[in-house]
């Protein structure tokens, strides 16, 4: 998530949007940038740390009264000064900050660019500059109102124009923008980080607004462009509050941002119900020589790979062999040209899944990189790459980016299908239906967490717990089993149920706590006689299973219910309590949730 910063007031604009960008710092960011309005538009971005941009800030006037400011998590286009925000139009009169991705803006950068239009970015934001630019004759809100009727996706916008040195312009269309009212000023933010240094006082403004601001006075117009008053509120948070959304830990921030995250991520890469990764996925051509997929990564990020694994091979009708990035290369696997490998990385950095790409290239494999992070290592030396969206993830435990990736590769499973002809339109767009009821599906589940809060206070003390369940239920329990293991300390081991019994279970005795999964129903029955067999050594067992399903009443302690979905997207839901359930122990035993013990965020060492 990037972050705006932009004032109108009657103090040094510079001073106060750095500070604002400050206060976003804890959260990442890959380039910042600033514009002020005097007597023209002066414009100063620098790539990696705001230090950078501070060094450097004498460059343009510190005593501008007006400005816009950005820190950026690029998106779309490499982290640089180019793409970094504000991006300024062609001729130097207008500056746009933007939150949120332009869906339409290959559409209309086309369109512009054959009237003439220079694009110097890769950006989708460059566009709106450009559309402003485009529309404007005398009227800077006029050309506001004709530019963002033309755009299509999320945005929040804060604009200035040298035509008009005294205005600030914001809209807000699903990117969060409040109005921060301080004694001498406007403040515009995209958090409310940023203000609370200046003001409690805030607009939280809606979708379709539209501010004008003046020195010392501002217009709201709604989406119709009618005027309205909308309350000022008083933030009663703290800076570290506020920093976490309201939340008390990023993770669990984190795991409630989950529906969002999947929301966009089918908002980006679903054109007319159709998967479109436009060229940053595999060709049709490419595909048809592909004989085998690899699909190489670590820790939780391995897991979402494994559930690729089932979706490709499932869908798309292709083999895949899943390896962990720190085996991969001693395996001498087995890659040549006809050999597809998929890496899937959060932070595009980690050295086990950067030494398997390299590995992978040099025996001449197409690598197809899944990650977070635009411009990462990963990210540059992959042949392709796909972005996930969730955003920039601060817990140590991994989360939000988890599900992006789950809901990433399940597309790209559907999208080889579709180019191999191996799906048919009705099951295709069954799975496009299902995929955007998911959002909803997961708010619905995060409802259980009171259910989660009493499994954990049950375990905390526990020193070891087992999680079982088969085929899919598998993998979604070893991810659960990691995020328990890694933030609360408890031991955990995943087990495929049916797999206990081979000697595993001869560690069950009275009281054993033990997690089961059951949403796969041709497995159920198979696995509920598992976890009988559990129940008769004395071990207490709790439950995630599928809304209706009552079979599991009498042998569980508690359970918590998910919607029903189709099979292959169950993992999705089932991972969200036990998500949750990771979080709520290691608050239970007073530990540090977002930062555990021995643990990194990105791991660069081999
Ligand atoms: C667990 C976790 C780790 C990472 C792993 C790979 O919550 O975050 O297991 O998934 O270290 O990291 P990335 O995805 O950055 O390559």
């Amino acid at each position: 998530m990037c972050g705006i910063v932009c004032y109108n007031g009657k103090k040094s604009a510079v001073e106060v949007i750095l500070n604002g960008l400050k206060s976003l710092e804890y959260r990442g960011y890959d380039s910042s940038g600033i514009s002020v309005v005097t007597d023209k538009i002066e414009t100063l971005k620098r790539k990696g740390k705001l230090k950078n941009l501070i060094d450097e800030i004498d460059k343009i006037d510190n005593n501008a009264n007006i400005g816009i400011g950005h820190i950026r998590w690029a998106t779309h286009g490499e982290p640089n000064e180019i793409n970094a925000h504000p991006q300024v139009s062609q001729d130097g009169k207008f500056s746009v900050v933007h939150n949120g991705i332009i869906e339409n803006y290959r559409e209309l950068k086309s369109e512009l660019e054959d009237e003439g239009y220079n694009f110097k970015s890769t950006t989708d934001t460059e566009v709106v500059v450009a559309l402003i630019s485009h529309y404007y004759t005398d009227d800077l809100l006029e050309a506001v109102k004709k530019a963002i009727a033309r755009l299509k996706g999320a945005y929040a916008l804060g604009i200035i124009s040298e035509y008009e040195k005294d205005k600030l312009i914001a809209v807000r269309n699903e990117s969060p923008l409040i109005l921060a009212k301080c004694d001498d000023g406007i403040i515009l933010a995209s958090d409310i980080p940023s203000v609370l240094k200046y003001t409690k006082d805030v607009v939280y403004l809606e979708n379709g607004d539209i501010v004008e601001i003046d020195k010392d006075s501002y217009t709201i117009y709604d989406k119709n462009f009618e005027k309205v008053d909308r309350d000022i509120k008083k933030i009663n948070m703290t800076l570290e509050q506020a920093s976490k959304g309201g939340f008390e830990h990023f993770m669990l921030k984190e795991i409630y941002e989950q529906p969002e995250v999947v929301k966009k991520t089918l908002e980006v890469n679903l054109k007319e119900n159709k998967i479109d990764f436009s060229d940053n996925s595999i060709d049709q051509d490419k595909l048809k020589s592909i004989d085998k997929v690899y699909i190489v990564a670590c820790g939780t990020a391995f897991h979402a790979g494994e559930v690729g694994k089932v979706a490709i091979e499932k869908l798309a009708k292709i083999p895949v062999i899943t390896d962990i990035a720190s085996e991969f290369r001693y395996n001498d696997p087995f890659i040549d040209e006809n050999t597809l490998v998929i890496l899937i990385s959060q932070s595009g950095e980690t050295a086990d899944t950067l030494a398997a790409l390299r590995e992978s290239k040099k025996k001449k494999a197409t690598v197809l990189a899944v990650t977070n992070v635009v411009g990462s290592s990963i990210a540059r030396e992959a042949d392709k790459v796909i972005y996930t969206l969730a955003g920039p993830e601060i817990a140590v435990a991994s989360t939000k980016a988890y599900i992006s990736q789950l809901v990433t590769v399940i597309m790209l499973a559907l999208d080889f299908a579709k180019k191999l002809d191996k799906i048919d339109d009705e099951t295709y767009s069954n799975y496009i239906a299902e995929l955007k009821t998911i959002p909803g599906k997961i708010s619905e589940v995060l409802k259980s967490e009171s259910t989660v809060k009493e499994i954990a206070k049950a375990i905390k003390d526990d020193s070891s717990m087992f999680f079982i369940g088969r085929g899919l239920d598998f993998l979604s329990v070893k991810e659960g089993a990691l995020k328990l293991k890694e933030i609360s300390y408890i031991h955990t081991e995943a087990f495929p149920a049916g797999e206990l019994k081979h000697g595993s279970i001869a560690l069950i005795e009275k009281n054993t706590p033990a997690l089961s999964v059951i949403t796969q129903s041709k497995l159920a029955e198979k696995t509920i006689s598992n976890v009988q067999e559990l129940v008769t050594r004395g071990a207490k067992i709790f439950t995630i299973t599928v809304e209706g399903n009552e079979n599991m009443a009498d042998f569980s302690e508690k359970i918590v219910f998910v919607p029903k979905t189709l099979e292959m997207l169950y993992p999705i839901l089932s991972v969200i309590p036990e998500q949750l359930l990771g979080y709520y122990t290691s608050l239970e035993k007073g530990l540090d949730v977002d930062k555990p013990r021995n643990l990194a965020k990105s791991v660069t060492v081999e």
